[in-house]
């Protein structure tokens, strides 16, 4: 089922997997069980968790020639790529640890082409998009605030994942969002709240008003917020092995229940049914669910 359409402004990465027993410290030298590459980047992943939950999805980014498999997996996905830009620049790459018992990630990400996307493409790219489409957006590429001011200028409605939170980020037009996805360190970053999950949840409210707030919390869960409306919806308990893009995955599927016209308490659940299958299998985007495996595993 198609609903309505969304523009994905973001990175695409070619992800390089280590699976290690514990993270590299400085000074060490350590040999990794396992390799993968893998395609990733915080843009990709969102844009095959939408398309994959079934809404029309078309990625804008960038990527150097040795990056087309990128392009290719989107479309394998059935992400429309006719914006995604090749030039004569490195594909932006992640070097990503896993470590095997915990399944946590460390990431260093190296931004290459996603940060030399030009101004000129990006106008013209958001200027073909319907007034009353969404943007979504997050923070692996270049020029940002200007894509949500301009995206804003044009009637588009604007869903923002600051993710990775630079210093920046508190600068940026987010008064101009309609939803922004943080995690809880990004709601500290931007609000100055040091407290629990409900005080950031709130104080995010309070600095974006009119802004629907998602604050996720990893294996705890994640909040819901608009005003002084809040839903705490817990994660789904489930035997992880990587949690490499739960978060892009709670994303897209929370994005693609509200545009399927599901409740906010609906679409907590279903993103978070959807992020939990995820993180029960290896990968960044290879590892994002069907809309049937969510949205027909119960009665929303
Ligand atoms: O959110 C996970 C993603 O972050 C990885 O795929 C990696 O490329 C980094 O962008």
């Amino acid at each position: 089922m198609e609903i309505t359409q969304v523009l994905n402004f973001g990175s695409l990465n070619i992800d390089h997997v280590y699976t290690v027993d514990h993270f590299v410290a400085p000074g060490e030298t350590l040999s990794s069980a396992g390799y993968l590459v893998n395609a990733g980047g915080k843009g990709l992943n969102q844009s095959v968790a939408l398309s994959r939950a079934g809404v029309k999805t078309l990625h804008a980014g960038m990527i150097g020639r040795e990056g087309s498999f990128l392009k290719e997996t989107l479309e394998s996905f059935n992400v429309d790529t006719r914006h995604v830009i090749t030039g004569d620049v490195p594909t932006g790459h992640a070097i990503i640890q896993v470590e095997k018992n915990s399944a946590q990630n460390s990431i260093l990400l190296y931004p290459g082409a996603n940060m030399a996307i030009p101004l000129d493409a990006m106008e013209r790219i958001l200027r073909s998009m319907p007034s009353g489409s969404w943007l979504l957006l997050q923070n692996e590429i270049n020029d940002v605030p200007f894509l949500i001011r301009e995206g804003k200028k044009l009637g588009l409605k604007i869903a923002f994942n600051p993710a990775p939170c630079s210093a920046a980020v508190g600068s940026y037009p987010l008064h101009l969002c309609d939803l922004i996805f943080v995690n809880e360190i990004e709601a500290a970053q931007l609000t100055s709240e040091q407290g629990g999950h409900n005080r950031l949840a709130a104080a995010m409210a309070t600095r974006f008003p009119g802004c629907e707030i998602v604050v996720t919390l990893g294996k705890e869960g994640a909040v819901w917020r608009r005003g002084s409306e809040e839903i705490f919806e817990p994660a789904v308990p489930v035997k992880a092995v990587d949690t490499t893009s739960a978060g892009d995955t709670f994303t897209g599927f929370f994005l693609a229940a509200k545009l399927r016209g599901m409740t906010p308490l609906e679409s907590m659940k279903c993103a978070a049914l959807a992020s939990s299958i995820t993180v029960s299998r290896h990968g960044a985007a290879i590892s994002i669910p069907a809309a049937e495996e969510v949205f027909d595993a119960e009665n929303y």
